[in-house]
């Protein structure tokens, strides 16, 4: 029951609506429209219904004048009294209207005895009391550095509660000399905000700009809201990599170890990224060059791979190229000076040699040599000497060539050999030496005569003696050598003509042996002397002579001999003794 009954209500007010407006449509005459701008205060005034509708001054009360609208909520209010039609509250044109324009609001004037209704709207003009928003406070934006100028770069764009004149009108972005915005409009009518390049950008210079973006609306006075533009310039290879030094210079060592650190080189690109990536290699290099040398893509190292040899090149010029992953390249020069190391040991060439020296002369040339050291500067001066104590000088004779001279005479018999060790040494450091001994035999002249071991020679033979023995021997030596040496012995004719010497010795010419020819009888013959010869074979030979004295010795080959009395006398005792004869007399 109760149900049923809150329906039948309901549809009494649904009948009795459509019933007012039926009426209404019929009775209405024109729409009246009023205005009011957005925001006055309540009760601020609209219109005075009395002098509107042309009614009476007690018209409005005795009728029972109501305003009524559709939906719930009626923002006026009549003063019964007169007649004036005042807001209800304050009226906000965003909130009610949002974007509609106009912002419009229907409401009746309901008038009783007979009925009456006027149909009015009353128009909530909008008021400039917002600002343009952007969303975002910041609008990031990437822009290649190759984008041509004139490229444009549409934005958000900002908004705006108010419409119309109050609603965007305009953006501005801050003064910079990339950009300038234009302001569009799309096809619903908002507008947002374009960038528009105007001059190239250049990452490498600003890879970043901030710019601070403006929208104003229309109003008066306008309104204005900002973001900040954010953009990130984004790198384009466009630099080629630069080296830190057109050109480099390095020195080497020649003797430097393969794997040598020459020199690092360096090179940047202001590109980032990938276009930034640089790898190092040699450029145009000859033969020689990429077989001496080797560099490290990435990190521009410059390495020794072979090794060197200042006496055969002494500079070398590398060229480095540094590419980037694009084709963008740079390229520099490093100019590599060889240093010399003393690393040659200087050199002796014998050019001629007299071998041996003949003794005795003067001043003799015994070699000829030339020095020389492969190292340059210090390193291949040379100084050369010899021993101190020999009988020998060096002459510089002519570039690098010296000549090895005897200083006096020599004799073979005090030194028959010489090691004559040439020394040359170069400047460098450390000092290299060679040594190179030349033995040198000085050749025998006859100068020596046979000596004789004594100057005379006594020698003693016992008589009777068997002819052919040996009686002695005699020596002579001879300083020289060979045939200088060889001495032959010889006797020499005896100065008493009486004594037949070659009868009595002979003599071993090779060694002196002394022989008694015949048996010697000491009675007959008691001494005799006479003079050898040593002479030896050199040319001209020398000879020296030595006396010889021999003694013949006895022997007992005579019995005792009574000469008185003698013996085969008859008488054996012919001698007479005085009586008186005193011990001591002489008998016989
Ligand atoms: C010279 O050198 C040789 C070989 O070393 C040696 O046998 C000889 O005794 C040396 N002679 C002299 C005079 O030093
Ligand atoms: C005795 O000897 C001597 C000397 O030999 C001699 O002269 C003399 O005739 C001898 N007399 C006799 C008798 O043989």
């Amino acid at each position: 029951m109760e149900a049923s009954r809150k329906l039948i209500c309901r549809q009494r007010q649904v009948l009795f609506f459509f019933f007012l407006l039926g009426f209404s449509q019929v009775s209405a005459g024109e729409l009246r429209r009023y205005a009011v701008v957005e925001e006055k205060e309540g009760r601020s005034f609209v219109t005075n219904l009395v002098n509107d509708l042309g009614l009476g001054q007690l018209e409005l009360s005795r009728r029972g004048a109501k305003v009524i609208s559709k939906g719930n909520k009626l923002h006026l209010q009549l003063d019964q009294e007169t007649g004036d039609l005042l807001l209800n509250e304050r009226m906000d044109r965003e909130e009610l209207c949002g974007l509609t324009e106009p912002c419009l609001l229907r409401f009746q004037v309901l008038l009783d005895n007979p009925l009456e209704i006027f149909q009015a709207e009353l128009e909530v003009t909008d008021i400039n009391d917002h600002s343009p928003t952007f969303l975002d406070k910041e609008i990031m934006l990437k822009i290649s550095e190759s984008s041509l100028p004139g490229t444009t770069f549409p934005l958000k764009n900002a908004q705006d509660m108010d419409i119309g004149q109050n609603g965007i009108d305009n953006y501005l972005v801050s003064s910079n000399s990339y950009f300038h915005v234009l302001t569009r409009k799309r096809s619903d009518g908002k507008k947002y905000p374009e960038l528009v390049l105007d001059r190239a950008l250049d990452r490498e210079e600003e890879a970043e700009l901030r710019l601070t973006l403006t929208a104003q609306d229309g109003g008066s006075p306008p309104r204005s809201g900002t973001t900040e533009v954010h953009i990130e310039v984004l790198d384009f290879n466009d630099n080629a990599p630069q080296f830190e030094q057109l050109l480099y210079r390095a020195q080497i060592p020649e003797d430097s170890p393969i794997g040598f650190l020459i020199i690092t080189v360096s090179a940047t690109d202001k590109d980032i990224g990938v276009n930034g990536e640089i790898s190092y290699s040699l450029f145009q290099a000859s033969d020689d060059i990429s077989k001496t040398f080797s560099i490290h893509p990435l990190t521009g190292e410059v390495r020794l791979k072979e090794h060197l040899d200042f006496e055969k090149t002494r500079s070398y010029e590398v060229n480095v190229e540094a590419k980037d992953a694009g084709t963008f390249s740079g390229k520099c020069a490093i100019l590599a000076q060889v240093t010399d190391v003393n690393d040659h040991a200087p050199e002796i060439i014998l050019s001629a040699l007299t071998n041996p020296i003949p003794e005795n002369l003067p001043e003799t040339m015994v070699a000829v040599f030339s020095v020389s050291d492969l190292d340059s500067g210090e390193n291949g001066k040379i100084s050369c000497s010899i021993q101190n104590d020999l009988p020998f000088f060096l002459k510089p004779s002519g570039e690098n060539f010296y000549t090895l001279l005897t200083q006096k005479p020599l004799d073979r018999e005090t030194t028959a050999e010489y090691n004559i060790t040439i020394t040359v040494s170069d400047m460098g450091s450390p000092r290299l030496t060679t040594q190179h001994t030349i033995a040198v035999q000085v050749s025998d002249i006859n100068d020596n005569a046979p000596a004789f071991t004594q100057s005379s020679y006594t020698l003693s033979v016992r008589e009777n003696n068997s002819p052919a023995l040996l009686i002695g021997s005699i020596r002579a030596t001879d300083s020289d050598s060979g045939s200088n040496a060889h001495i032959t012995y010889s006797l020499l004719p005896p100065q008493d003509p009486q004594l037949a010497l070659a009868t009595l010795i002979s003599i071993n010419t090779n060694n002196g042996q002394l022989f008694a020819l015949r048996s010697l009888d000491y009675e007959a013959l008691k001494s005799f002397e006479f003079r050898v010869a040593a002479t030896d074979h050199g040319s001209p030979a020398l000879s020296s002579q030595a006396l010889v004295q021999v003694l013949v010795l006895d022997d007992n080959d005579n019995a005792p001999f009574v000469l008185y009395p003698l013996q085969n006398a008859s008488a054996p005792c012919n001698e007479l003794l005085p009586r008186a004869a005193e011990p001591g007399y002489l008998v016989t």
